[in-house]
């Protein structure tokens, strides 16, 4: 198995993002955007809640000639560069894609990585993101495949950020959008509702994270044109983007494109479309 950082060590940059002083969006007579805001990013439709799957830190590595696991190591700035972003641009919620139900299938010292990954990039990061005042949660089966100690870590990063009330930063680990949707199920029906009362506000409220709202956007990176089980209830009218870079390449730049992409987009939830009314 790969090391990993012990605590103190960082592998990413700061939580200051490749964004650097942002370069001032020109300003018209009739629009001034926020200081800071990136030209070409619409400030009136930024998502509240974006979903990410962090795909491609394996074909990342291979292409360097390097082993799967250090292209784990290399997304963590992508991921830190992303949550700069969030914070930069006002989104409200971040949930990211750390590992799957589906993931154990891996080899037994790629998942041993991942495991000892998570914790360490939880013990390492979490005091920086506390005090950015980013919320971490999580969404997942606390199941006994995961160690007790990351279950540990994981409560103690909740604990640590619960009264922040900037970025919502949620990690999917050990999650599926099936399993998440059978424990809800099984939550119903052990407390006994009748067939008829159930309906979706009853499943929502039954998700690991009921408070949370659904993404507006889900980002997915690698140009798999997939979504691999990921917030499946949640994801029922997110518009998709699939940025064809793979994760560690992942940029503040990417990040600004999937954001002008999305506020161009005419979302709809089934209605028709809404009438253009002539100037
Ligand atoms: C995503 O990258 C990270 C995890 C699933 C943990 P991959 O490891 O799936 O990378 P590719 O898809 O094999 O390139
Ligand atoms: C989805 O990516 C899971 C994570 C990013 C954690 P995968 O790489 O596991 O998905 P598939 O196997 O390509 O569908
Ligand atoms: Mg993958």
């Amino acid at each position: 198995m790969d090391p990993v950082p012990g605590p103190g060590v960082s592998m990413g940059g700061p939580l200051s993002g490749r964004r650097g002083p942002v370069a001032s969006a020109p300003m018209s007579s009739s629009t001034s955007l926020p200081p800071g805001f990136p030209a070409g990013v619409d400030p009136e439709r930024v998502p509240r809640h974006i979903a990410a799957v962090m795909d491609g830190n394996g074909r990342w590595a291979k292409q360097q000639g390097r082993k799967r696991t250090e292209g784990h190591a290399a997304g963590e700035e992508a991921l830190f560069d992303a949550v700069e972003g969030c914070l930069d641009l006002g989104v409200e919620w971040f949930t990211v894609y750390a590992f799957s139900t589906e993931n154990w299938r891996r080899p037994a010292d790629e998942v041993r990585y991942l495991m000892h990954f998570n914790e360490s990039l939880l013990l390492r990061r979490r005091d920086e993101l506390n005090d950015r005042n980013v919320r971490i949660l999580f969404a997942g089966r606390r199941d006994w495949r995961v160690p007790r100690r990351i279950l540990k870590r994981m409560d103690e990063s909740m604990a640590l950020t619960e009264d922040n009330d900037g970025l919502t930063l949620t990690i999917a680990f050990n999650y599926g959008g099936r399993a998440e949707i059978v424990d809800a199920v099984q939550a119903i029906v052990e407390s006994g509702v009748p067939a008829g009362k159930v309906d979706e506000a009853m499943i929502s409220a039954h998700l690991y994270n009921p408070d949370t709202p659904d993404p507006d956007l889900m980002i997915r990176t690698s140009g798999e044109h997939r979504i691999s089980n990921y917030l499946l209830w949640q994801l029922a009218y997110a518009e998709l983007t699939f940025p064809d870079v793979l994760w560690p390449d992942f940029g503040v730049d990417h990040f600004d494109a999937a954001l002008s992409d999305f506020a161009g987009r005419q979302r709809r939830f089934g209605a028709a479309p809404m009438e253009v009314v002539p100037q």
